[in-house]
């Protein structure tokens, strides 16, 4: 079993993503950090909760709340996204009998930072720990500053994150993850950690349409379908009035299923580099594709492709078992 920690800022797709990973008997989730992103990091800790209260576990990892703030820019969020609350507002809701539909988890929230549990856990398990990481990468570049010699003793780092060959998705040359924090993702490419990036252009490739999630979950009526249903609505109506179809794209799950079913995705080896200063530009990641030799050492791999129908067989064979 591969030993991993989340950091995470739910978020829709997050939440998704926690989900398959959770139902993945390929992973031991150790720890997960919470990171201001989609929203603030104390609204994130609270929908960490949320989600794990979806699932009737006999254990809970352990769980840390990070930075609230990226390390240089002002905090941007993506609440026109995710809604209000980050799950598409099903926090407000409450069944017949006045307690909420999706009630909080009743575990501990560890009384160290994200910063610090990263730390400790690289530490309890040198070169076994893999941190998948599917928001802005301000908790990790913190710990790589704070310990970059602890850091070093990753297995690696799977992230979502980045653009190379299509739009970005907050400006026309950035990925939400990246713009939020350039600096940290900067830190966290130029650490020698070994990276592996799931970037737009190959979470663009899985399309969850409203029809699709409908027609799965339909003979279900259980706390989780519901759940499944009710907070991708806010997303989905985004996706209809701003990219083109009633759906979303499931980003976050994609390091996921990187690790538990490498064969469905292919992936090159290449140089990365982030812009941290540019107009127009700032949170763009750059690396050339073209297939000819780069004179830079590549510090990354970047995922290109993914066998679609494949996935989301698999992620929806998990999530409703
Ligand atoms: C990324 O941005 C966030 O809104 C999603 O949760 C995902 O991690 C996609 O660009
Ligand atoms: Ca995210």
């Amino acid at each position: 079993m591969q030993r991993i920690l989340i950091d995470t800022d739910p978020g829709v797709d997050d939440a998704l993503a926690l989900l398959l990973a959770l139902k993945s008997p390929e992973l031991k989730i150790e720890a997960i950090t919470t990171v201001s992103g989609n929203v603030h990091v104390e609204q994130a800790t609270q929908n960490l909760l949320r989600i794990l209260g979806l699932l009737d576990l006999s254990e809970f990892p352990m769980i840390a709340q990070g930075e609230a703030q990226p390390l240089v820019k002002l905090l941007v969020m993506a609440e026109h996204v995710h809604g209000e609350d980050g799950l598409g507002n099903i926090s407000e809701l409450s069944n017949h009998d006045g307690c909420p539909r999706y009630p909080l988890a009743d575990c501990n929230i560890s009384t160290i930072s994200g910063v610090d549990l990263i730390l400790e856990l690289v530490n309890r398990y040198p070169n076994e720990l893999v941190i998948v990481a599917l928001g802005p990468l301000t908790n990790i570049s913190r710990a790589i500053q704070k310990d970059p010699e602890c850091m070093q003793q990753l297995q690696s780092i799977v992230l979502m994150g980045g653009v190379f060959r299509e739009y970005g998705n907050v400006t026309t040359t950035a990925e939400f993850n990246v713009f939020v924090d350039p600096h940290a993702a900067h830190e966290v490419f130029s650490s020698g950690i070994p990276i592996h990036t799931v970037p737009l252009d190959v979470t663009h490739q899985v399309v969850l349409t409203g029809k699709r999630l409908n027609a799965e979950t339909e003979e279900y009526d259980d706390r989780l379908s519901n759940f499944l249903r009710e907070s991708t609505q806010t997303c989905m109506e985004f996706y209809r009035e701003n990219v083109g179809f009633y759906g979303l794209h499931i980003h976050d799950a994609l390091p996921i299923g990187i690790l538990t079913h490498p064969h469905l995705f292919e992936s090159v080896n290449a140089y990365v580099q982030v812009e941290t200063e540019g107009n127009l530009t700032s949170g763009m990641t750059v690396a050339d594709l073209r297939g000819v030799h780069s004179i830079s050492k590549p510090n990354a791999q970047i995922c290109l492709k993914v066998n679609a129908d494949s996935f989301l067989k698999l992620f929806f064979q998990r999530i409703l078992n």
